[in-house]
């Protein structure tokens, strides 16, 4: 019998499933019944934090990220709370300065965040480098997530090259996080031997359901020596979310690779969520369609969240007959654009213009700033180099960025405090500002409207109790 290795489950159901099935709606108070027993579970660790949740709290749940954070891990004091996080562009869309993502990643380990999976959209290491610092700074665990895609440039070699930087970089450990559920399991296998032989930290697995393959996918893995897998409670699992996590325990319990983990517990959790999806279904927060295998993954590469994204935007501007061809043309404007994985915020800016050369019926008649970002060198490099000529007509004559994108940006913590004072309630407020501007200034004006009717209250009541 071989060596036993414990498998280690990261457990996604507080942040990429709900972010991948109903566009990061879960509340916290959805949340609270349930955080003391996926405490009491034995994760590797709760992924609750980052990603899209930080934006849909702000944007439209009302709820303050902090305050989330800092429930769960009163909640949760024995498992390891993760959070993802963009690399340069934190939460946000675009490229903030190192003193900004410092303090951010100061504030989010204080509030309670243990693991910080860090991840940039085009895999350039230099869009990095600072977040890894900061996060070893504050003395968590900075797991880089490599974005697995396919496309000409993407072999076992390139992969091989990029996991050995992230060591040489003061990694702790290492993620394939196939976002648009790419991977086949033999060729996960293939992947996950080659980057073990090539690294010794740990390696962990995350991919997507949407093609139907993702369960086959973490078996292969396991057995050729991933360490930690990431899956979701199964009310929230498959289609565009994860691979179930009790299916996954059973699959390996008495094996040598045995999680673990309590099924009966886990059950306990299950009828907890199959709750909440009935909820969610019965309000059509949750689309059925969501919950397909959908073999479009594998020849579009798109993205559960963006799947989602798209089919939502599409459904609101009463088009959702376009959807196959703004499917086909993502390609297209990905290869055009020097191939990027596609994940935030990279999905988001080749989403939309995919999107804009379906409706307005002629390629780049119109370009998003983004876009145009994006070719010209704002966001880091390219995987692959961007044709001279395409790149000419999209930003005209303007010079090609090809430093480490941050070193052209003044520190400006101070100046966002200074834009703000007046909102200002709690020192991680400004971090709030920074990312989402708008939304936070409105989620701030609510937070003291609803904080003015709290004191009237007890006004009348005062008054009451004291009759003049
Ligand atoms: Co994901």
């Amino acid at each position: 019998m071989a060596q036993k290795k414990k498998i280690l489950v990261t457990e996604t159901v507080l942040r990429d499933a709900h972010q991948s099935l109903i566009a990061t709606r879960m509340s916290t108070e959805e949340m609270l019944p349930i955080l003391d027993k996926l405490d009491k579970v034995g994760f590797h660790s709760l992924e609750c934090w980052g990603g899209a949740t930080f934006d849909a709290c702000l944007r439209f749940l009302n709820e303050d990220p902090w305050d989330r954070l800092r429930t769960i891990r009163q909640k949760c004091p024995n498992t390891k709370l993760q959070m993802l996080f963009r690399g340069q562009n934190m939460l946000g869309y675009r490229h903030y300065a190192d003193d900004v993502l410092e303090y951010f990643v100061q504030r989010s380990v204080a509030n309670g965040i243990d693991i910080i999976r860090i991840f940039d959209a085009l895999n350039d290491l230099k869009n990095l480098e600072v977040a890894i610092k900061a996060a070893k700074k504050e003395k968590a665990h900075a797991q880089v997530a490599i974005s697995y895609t396919t496309g000409p440039v993407f072999t076992n070699e390139y992969y091989i090259d990029y996991a050995k930087r992230i060591e040489e970089a003061g990694a702790d450990s290492i993620c394939i996080k196939d976002m648009a559920a790419l991977l086949t399991p033999y060729h996960t296998a293939e992947l996950v031997k080659a980057i073990k032989s090539a690294v010794s930290i740990p390696v962990q697995l995350h991919t997507h359901y949407t093609s139907g393959l993702a369960s086959m996918c973490l078996l292969k893995g396991i057995e050729a020596g991933a360490d930690m897998v990431d899956t979701a409670m199964s009310p929230l699992a498959l289609g565009t979310s994860h691979a179930p996590t009790e299916s996954m325990v059973a699959a390996l319990q008495g094996t040598e690779y045995d999680t673990g983990l309590d099924l009966v517990l886990l059950n306990e959790i299950r009828d907890y969520f199959m709750t909440l999806r009935k909820k969610y279904l019965d309000s059509g927060l949750l689309d059925p369609k969501m919950l397909a295998a959908d073999a479009n993954a594998l020849i579009y590469q798109v993205p559960g969240g963006m799947l989602s994204n798209l089919l939502s935007q599409l459904k609101q501007a009463g088009k959702e007959d376009q959807l196959e061809e703004v499917l086909r043309e993502v390609p297209r404007v990905r290869e055009d654009s020097g191939y990027p994985p596609l994940v935030t915020p990279t999905s988001q800016i080749v989403g939309t213009q995919a999107v804009f050369n379906v409706i307005t019926g002629e390629r780049y008649k119109m370009c998003t700033n983004e876009f145009k970002g994006l070719v010209g060198g704002k966001y880091g490099t390219t995987p692959m180099p961007i044709d001279p000529e395409f790149r000419k007509k999209i930003i005209g004559d303007e010079p090609a960025i090809d430093c480490r994108p941050a070193d052209l940006l003044e520190p400006e913590l101070e100046k966002l405090r200074a834009e703000i004072p007046e909102w200002i309630e709690q020192e991680e407020d400004v971090l709030s500002y920074a990312q989402f501007p708008k939304v936070a200034v409105d989620f701030f004006k609510k937070r003291r409207d609803a904080k003015y009717k709290i004191d009237s209250a007890h006004v009348d009541m005062e008054q009451k109790v004291h009759p003049v």
